[in-house]
Formats: C-alpha cells, structure tokens, sequence
C-alpha cells in the first residue's frame, strides 16, 4: 500500500478540524490539570464499548492492556506535539483496527465518547471559568476531530487497494503494467 505523503496530510487534517496552533498550546496548557483525571475518560470508554453487543466482542479478552494502550494515547493527545510523528503514529493506529477488521463507523463513535468524557471533564475542571473551559473544548474537539480524519485515512487506503487488487484479479492486469500506466497519466 502506498504510504501518504504526513505532512500534507497533518496540514489538511489541522485546517479541516481548526485544531490551530493557538489550540493545541491551549490544550497544552490545561492537560497539567487534566492529566490527573484522565483515568476517567478511558474508564468511560470502555465502559461503553463492554456494554454494546456491537463492541463488546472486540475488547472483551484484552481490556486491560487495551485501557493501558488507551490512556497512553490520550496523554499524547493532550499534551502534544500534533506534529507529523503524531499524524503518522495516528495513521498506524488506523491501520490497527482496519487490520482487526473493526468497522469505520467505530472511529467516530469512539471519537463522541471521549469528547463526551472531556466535556464532563473539563466542565468540572474550570467550573469557575467557562471562558477557559470552552477555550478548552473546542481545543479538544479540534484535536479529535484531526485524529478521526488521520485514523479514516487508513481505512480510505485499505479500501482502494482492495479494489485494485479486484481490478487485477478481474483483468488479469499485472501490477507492475498497471504501476507503469498510472506513473503514464499522472496528472
Ligand atoms: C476512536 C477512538 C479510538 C482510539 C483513539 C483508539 C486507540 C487505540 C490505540 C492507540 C491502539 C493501539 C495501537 C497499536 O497497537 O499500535 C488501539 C488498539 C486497539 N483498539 Fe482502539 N481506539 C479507538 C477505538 C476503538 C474501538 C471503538 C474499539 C472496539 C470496539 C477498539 C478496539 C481496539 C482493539 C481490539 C485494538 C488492538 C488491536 C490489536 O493489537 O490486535 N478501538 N486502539
């Protein structure tokens, strides 16, 4: 499969989910007093995910490393870089569960769980301050939101090379005849 060029990538996926540089320093910022709670958010995830038919049978054997796995990422993502070690660390975490076949609608779900956790979160946090706690959140819906399209990403590229791999079944077109026509009518 052809690798995607990470840093067009993290330069789309920063303008389409406005997770700008003024947000991550935000998030930056608040992940010192988010940091401690975090437990919290990965608690709740799998929580959900052990109490739906439709996910439980993926995590039921490996939930602890999966929570230990989970609560890794998510100090990651709080605490930045979102640089292109990032973009393509999240590229691979794609690939992961296109290779345990979980279905694409998953990533999302699980993307509106966690920010469901983080608006509970963060609302308690800075109770005191709703400027900052929805400076906050809207840092946390960007920066999801430019993990989502990362990890859809790999599913996209699984996706075409399935149906390039039909198409030379089907033909009987050798791939490296196909390699030299799309190299031909590059545009
Ligand atoms: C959408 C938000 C999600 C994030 C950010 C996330 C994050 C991760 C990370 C960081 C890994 C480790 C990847 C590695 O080994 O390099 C992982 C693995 C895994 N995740 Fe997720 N995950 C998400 C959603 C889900 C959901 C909804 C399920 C299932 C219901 C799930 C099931 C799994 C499984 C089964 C693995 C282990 C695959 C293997 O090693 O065989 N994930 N996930």
């Amino acid at each position: 499969m052809k690798t995607p060029d990470f840093n067009k990538l993290m330069i789309y996926a920063r303008a389409f989910s406005k997770y700008t540089p003024e947000r991550e320093a935000t998030l930056v910022e608040a992940s010192r007093d988010m940091l401690p709670r975090l437990a919290e958010v990965t608690e709740n995830f799998y929580a959900t995910l052990q109490s739906m038919p439709e996910t439980r049978s993926y995590i039921e054997d490996r939930l602890d490393a999966l929570k230990g796995t989970h609560h890794h990422w998510l100090e990651g993502l709080i605490s930045g870089p979102c640089d292109v070690n990032y973009t393509e660390a999240m590229y691979k975490v794609g690939d992961v569960h296109v290779k345990v076949n979980l279905p694409v609608e998953f990533m999302a779900g699980g993307i509106c769980l966690i920010q469901d956790s983080f608006i509970a979160l963060v609302t308690d946090i800075y109770a005191d301050d709703p400027a900052r706690a929805r400076a906050v959140l809207e840092a946390t819906n960007a920066a999801l939101g430019f993990s989502l399209m990362v990890m859809q990403e790999s599913y996209q590229a699984s996706s075409l090379a399935e149906e390039l791999e039909k198409f030379l079944a089907i033909t009987g077109m050798s791939r490296t005849l196909f390699n030299n026509l799309a190299e031909a009518y590059k545009t």
